[in-house]
């Protein structure tokens, strides 16, 4: 079996995480490691046992062996390293979001386009076993159809401060919205048409995120699919130290109702009738998305989640911002 060398740019929680699932990866040999915050650098090198450790990223693109690139940085640098990896002939498997604007996004899958290489964004979500049920059961029409599927969830203000900044993440909305959004374009199987929200910055003036330029980070969004479905995501991530509302999934159909309980027990309730469908996932989601990349790159076939996929989910976040700082009803024609 070939191997396959991997640099993974960034050190911080995910790029921890992605040497980890690497590292169970048959024939996968970890290559490079790059942080910026040169003590990240090191203890990944020290931990996962990279061969290299480097804080400037064009340098570890250079270290021999290496043929995927994962992405775990900041949003706002996932489209100029994954343009500048796979312009050197590498796979790139990048961290959602895709990126934090359009034109990012597309540039990524042009890179992907003239270099013949595989590109993929890391929705986790597709292995996220709830999910998998979830999507199942509607797809069984256990429900009926259309549905309408709500999540409601608030946390505390995020220690890593850039999340909340306007550039370097385009704020909760660009960072954690798209798993939402791919995930209800997976389960409905149709595009979504139409996007309204309404928010606000409740980390405004916060003293932990002083010198950052808040996006806002609490909103309801509502997005209309071309099949009739709706999402509505019911977001909070400025909530005070400490606080935390319960998270809570339903999927309502005409025939019955589907609710995650915090997250991990699928319920699911028709006339009269109720049954817990899953009690919590077995799988770590991790290792089964970089599994699926490392067989896409040995097997020749598309990644699970494109460029593509990763962009349609961004679009979903950026008009949602629109529609909150317009006012206005945001019409999406992919
Ligand atoms: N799939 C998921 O479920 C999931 C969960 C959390 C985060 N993420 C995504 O993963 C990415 C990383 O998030 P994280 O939680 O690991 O953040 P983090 O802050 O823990 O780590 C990011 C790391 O990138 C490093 N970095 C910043 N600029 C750099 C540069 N120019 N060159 C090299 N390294 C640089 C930082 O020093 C830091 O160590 C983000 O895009 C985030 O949205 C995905």
């Amino acid at each position: 079996m070939q191997p396959i060398g991997v640099c993974v740019i960034g050190a911080g929680d995910l790029g921890r995480k992605h040497a980890e699932c690497w590292q169970q990866v048959e024939g996968a040999e970890l290559a490079a490691t790059v942080d910026i915050q040169e003590d990240r650098a090191k203890a990944a090198y020290a931990d996962f046992g990279f061969p290299a450790w480097f804080t400037d990223y064009r340098e570890g693109l250079q270290q021999p062996g290496v043929d995927v690139v994962s992405v775990c940085v900041p949003n706002y640098l996932h489209s100029e390293m994954s343009v500048a990896a796979m312009d050197l002939g590498y796979h790139v498997f990048c961290e959602k979001p895709i990126a934090t604007t359009i034109d990012g996004a597309k540039a990524m899958i042009a890179a992907r386009e003239r270099n013949g290489v595989k590109f993929g964004v890391a929705l986790c979500k597709r292995f996220w076993e709830p999910g998998r049920k979830i999507a199942q059961l509607v797809n069984d029409r256990t429900i009926g159809r259309p549905t309408m599927y709500r999540v409601v969830s608030g946390i505390e203000i995020r220690y890593k401060s850039w999340i909340h900044d306007k550039v370097m993440s385009g704020g909760p909305l660009v960072d954690i919205g798209p798993h939402y959004f791919d995930q209800w374009r997976q389960l409905f199987k149709s595009e979504p048409t139409t996007v309204m929200a309404m928010g606000q910055t409740f980390s405004a003036g916060a003293a932990e995120l002083a010198g950052i330029d808040s996006e806002i980070d609490t909103a309801t969004i509502i997005v209309q699919f071309a099949s009739g479905d709706i999402g509505m995501l019911s977001l909070s991530w400025g909530l005070p130290r400490g606080t935390s509302t319960s998270s809570v999934e339903h999927i309502m159909g005409p025939d019955g109702v589907i609710e995650l309980i915090e997250g991990e027990r699928v319920v699911l309730r028709t006339r009269e009738e109720e049954e817990t469908v899953l009690e919590r996932a077995e799988n770590d989601m991790y290792v089964d998305e970089i599994a699926a990349f490392a067989a896409a790159i040995r097997e020749d076939k598309p990644p699970f989640a494109s460029g593509e996929d990763g962009l349609a989910a961004l679009r979903v976040s950026l008009a949602a911002l629109e529609s909150v700082k317009t006012g206005q009803v945001v019409k999406l024609n992919s």
